[in-house]
């Protein structure tokens, strides 16, 4: 884990928040739990269902299912990290909600379940962490029962509009060669955050043996004003709690006066001024 943050929990809880205004954390956790009721919803689930959310975190998944569905179905959460099981436990204690919910410490790569186990698997912004992610998907499909469903969301991080996208060669020394570098680690083949599409996921699934993968692509374009302060947290923030900042990954091109040379003037390009970004993203539902 990094020296930035020390486990998924606090990233969850905290450092994913860190560079946003109060406005933006609202914004941010009214888009979550728009985007869980989706998952939730295309999962299509029934009283009696026996469900796993893999990956999950602080629970927003699995809590969404509970508030829903409460003790009428079998939920198991599940997260490779203990720290999430045992913040998903404090919760779930602290809450009054009637659940007949388990936990599970497991590697998607290795769910620890038998084959045909589940009704419904889900997952949020899971994948898009895992490097091997058919090794992932075929897991998933091995415990889903027969006609069992699997919904998840994942961003498309490689879509994301780029730093230099916002920029001008005039505003920046040496532009082309950080548009260079912003491209070649934001098409890593190696880095699980990069290294997959809307077509590659579609490709996982039907080598895994879902027959019917759908997935929905969707845009979200979004225009604020930018400020020097958030600027510089692009750069320092962390994707997760054991992945490089952005900074951390300009500086596997350029020695540390340069990149913060590109930080300031990035900075004062854009500082008060209107900025429009996308981002893609996509839900998927396949069946077993
Ligand atoms: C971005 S968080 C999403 C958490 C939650 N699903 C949500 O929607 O808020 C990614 C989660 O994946 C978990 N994770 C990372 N690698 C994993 C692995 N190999 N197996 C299972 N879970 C993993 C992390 O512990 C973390 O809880």
């Amino acid at each position: 884990m990094s020296d930035i943050c020390k486990n998924w929990t606090q990233w969850l809880k905290q450092t994913r928040f860190s560079h946003m205004s109060e406005v933006q954390v609202q914004q941010t956790f009214n888009w979550l739990f728009a985007v869980r009721n989706i998952v939730i919803e295309k999962a299509n689930i029934k009283a009696g269902d026996k469900i796993i959310d893999i990956g999950c975190g602080t629970g927003l998944l699995s809590f969404g299912v509970l508030e829903k569905f409460q003790d009428s179905v079998e939920l198991i959460f599940s997260d490779k990290f203990e720290d999430c099981l045992l913040e998903c436990k404090k919760l779930l204690e602290e809450s009054n909600i009637k659940h007949n919910a388990t936990f599970l410490q497991s590697d998607c790569l290795d769910i620890k379940l038998p084959d045909f186990s589940v009704d419904k698997a889900l997952t949020r912004s899971v994948l898009v962490h895992i490097a091997d992610k058919q090794k992932a998907i075929n897991e998933i499909y091995r415990i889903l029962k027969k006609g069992g469903t699997y919904c998840a969301f994942e961003p498309i991080i490689k879509s994301n509009t780029r730093y230099h996208e916002l920029t001008t060669p005039n505003e920046i020394t040496d532009w082309r060669a950080f548009k260079e570098a912003e491209d070649d680690f934001m098409s890593d083949p190696n880095d699980p955050l990069t290294n997959f599409d809307a077509q590659s996921i579609a490709q996982n699934l039907d080598l895994a043996g879902f027959s019917d993968g759908d997935i929905d692509v969707q845009d979200t374009p979004s225009s604020y004003i930018a400020t020097k302060e958030a600027i510089k947290q692009w750069f320092d923030s962390a994707p997760s709690p054991d992945r490089p900042t952005t900074k951390q990954r300009f500086l596997k091109y350029f020695d540390e006066d340069k990149v913060n040379n590109y930080i300031f003037e990035v900075q004062n390009a854009l500082h008060n001024k209107m900025i429009s970004v996308n981002s893609k993203t996509i839900f998927i539902r396949a069946t077993k």
